[in-house]
């Protein structure tokens, strides 16, 4: 199924949207900046800053797995060229949000220790080090080396969404209604691909004579 609309495609016209997408990735830093700056970050702010790091990391990480299906149906090559840059966004707020967690709630002490003894933490610590080859591999360059098994690494992106999540899960103290919503969302995303994958073979075992 795909979506018939007049999406632009000049240059100007992706220049635009990339731009646009830039600048929402960059909103929740650009709030909590101003948050920060007005005191208006609660009773805990490290605890606050931390928290609102890490939902836009996980919200970005989504944004990311959301581009291939707009494509998809949509039929608009502007979503894959905005990807990579809300992959490499999503790695940035990965890094604020543990350096937040560093710098405010832990301190610098007994770092490993810490970061080994919380499951919670072991299954966000296990996504982050997921998303560093991913983040180092997202060059044009790295792309056109690496040829085929540039797409099977980036395909551990799946279990990097799956670690955030069970991360997201893991932490909650009471109410997990909002930790169920994007779990649903993070299961209908890998669904999706599964499915494709599987009509891909269906399709291929079909020609064969
Ligand atoms: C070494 C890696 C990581 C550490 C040490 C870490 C640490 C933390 C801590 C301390 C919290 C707050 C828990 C609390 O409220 O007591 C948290 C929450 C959270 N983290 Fe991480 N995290 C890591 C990696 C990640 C990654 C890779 C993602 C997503 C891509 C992520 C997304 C989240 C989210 C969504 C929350 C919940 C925010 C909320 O309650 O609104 N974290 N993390």
């Amino acid at each position: 199924m795909s979506v018939s609309i007049r999406w632009p495609v000049s240059r100007g016209g992706l220049l635009a949207f990339r731009a646009l997408v830039a600048l929402a990735a960059l909103l929740p830093l650009a709030l909590l900046v101003s948050r920060l700056v007005s005191g208006d970050l609660g009773p805990d702010p490290g605890q606050e800053l931390t928290e609102s790091l890490g939902l836009a990391a996980f919200q970005l990480l989504l944004a990311t797995l959301c581009m291939t299906p707009l494509r998809k149906w949509t039929g608009w090559p502007g979503w894959i060229r905005v990807r990579r840059m809300l992959g490499l966004f999503s790695f940035f707020y990965v890094v604020l949000h543990v350096l937040a967690f560093l710098q405010f709630i832990l301190g610098w002490q007994d770092v490993w220790a810490t970061f080994t003894k919380r499951p919670y933490i072991v299954a966000g610590l296990a996504a982050l080090l997921l998303m560093v080859p991913l983040a180092l591999t997202s060059t044009q360059g790295m792309v056109r080396r690496l040829g085929k098994r540039w797409k099977t690494l980036h395909k551990s992106i799946y279990v990097v969404a799956l670690a955030a999540w069970v991360h997201f899960l893991w932490q909650a103290r009471s109410d997990i209604g909002e930790m169920v919503v994007y779990g649903a969302v993070v299961l209908l995303l890998l669904g999706l691909r599964l499915w494709w994958s599987l009509a891909v073979r269906h399709r291929f075992a079909a020609k064969k004579p």
